[in-house]
């Protein structure tokens, strides 16, 4: 293959099978990137399908902090029903447990015990996404979480509702349904993120290429939860100021260094819907156009 100069920016995600000897049924797939992975960004993730009932045994599977802010976002897997979860899910915050039964964003400060989460009801497979603030996976076992003692933490607020907004989109290949949440009010959390279902064809956006002050992630996911690999969409994206193109079928994650110049991203083919988040390490989404509007 030809030498690029920012192919090292794409990364394809690689997922791995859960065991399955213990459990019945098909596999669960979940695959994580953060440091090295995503070119020395402060910022790791995972993303994950999953359709198991019990505990899911993350980060051993008990009460456990960071030294750095989380987020947790739970959500179906189905287009024509973004507003559905399709499982409830108990999560454990310090000594209270919170159910989760409709497509959510915990929002996880630095040093509030988290976990263990366990499935109590599925009745279809959904998709799991953690964003990390943190190129390194740092964690310590709590010893608050699941005991009586309680810090200052309210951890209600900690769970969020999601909701996808409809945006009805007319053209391009923009978010048919969207959600975002930032950091701004929020110590710690030098972050925003979307996350969305898209369908449509052709140019994101209108006045690119663009840039940013901040590191950006941009994560293209599928939502068959049987076939990781598979994004349903052929996309390709311009990066650098003299722009190369780069194009991509399966599941990727690109990195946007702080002032690269990048887009337009095009969608140019659609055989199922399919899943995006944008990951911008700043607590405001700042960019700048350097393009002319089309019309
Ligand atoms: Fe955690
Ligand atoms: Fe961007």
């Amino acid at each position: 293959m030809a030498a690029t100069k920012y192919g090292n920016l794409l990364k394809k995600l690689k997922y791995e099978a859960s065991e399955v000897k213990s459990k019945a049924g098909a596999a669960e797939y979940m695959t994580m990137a953060g440091g090295v992975d995503l070119e020395g960004i402060n910022l790791s993730f995972a993303w994950g399908y999953r359709h198991w009932l019990g505990g899911w045994g993350s980060d051993g599977g008990f009460g456990h902090t960071h030294p750095y802010g989380e987020c947790l976002l739970f959500t179906g897997l189905e287009y024509a029903r973004p507003d559905y979860l399709g499982a409830e899910i108990e999560l454990a915050l310090g000594s209270e447990k919170h159910l989760i039964d409709s497509p959510a964003i915990v929002v996880l400060p630095a040093g509030v015990p988290h976990c263990p989460l366990t499935s109590k009801k599925v009745a279809r497979p959904f998709g799991f996404l953690a964003v990390s603030l943190s190129g390194e996976h740092k964690i310590a076992k709590s010893p608050r979480a699941g005991k009586p003692e309680q810090s200052d933490i309210k951890t209600g607020e900690l769970v969020q509702k999601m909701e996808l907004r409809d945006t009805k989109r007319k053209s391009g290949g923009n978010a048919d349904f969207i959600s975002w949440w930032n950091g701004k009010d929020r110590e710690g959390f030098n972050l925003n993120f979307t996350w969305a279902f898209h369908t449509g064809l052709g140019a994101w956006h209108d006045r690119d290429p663009h840039v940013h002050p901040n590191d950006e992630c941009l994560v293209f996911m599928g939502l068959d939860p049987g076939r990781p690999d598979y994004l349903g969409a052929e996309l390709e994206i311009a990066m650098g100021k003299d722009p190369e193109i780069h194009v991509f079928d399966t599941p990727t994650a690109v990195v946007i260094p702080a002032g690269l110049v990048h887009c337009p991203l095009v969608t140019s083919r659609v055989d199922k819907p399919y899943g995006f988040s944008a990951i911008s390490l700043n607590t405001a989404h700042e960019t700048t156009w350097l393009g002319k509007a089309s019309s």
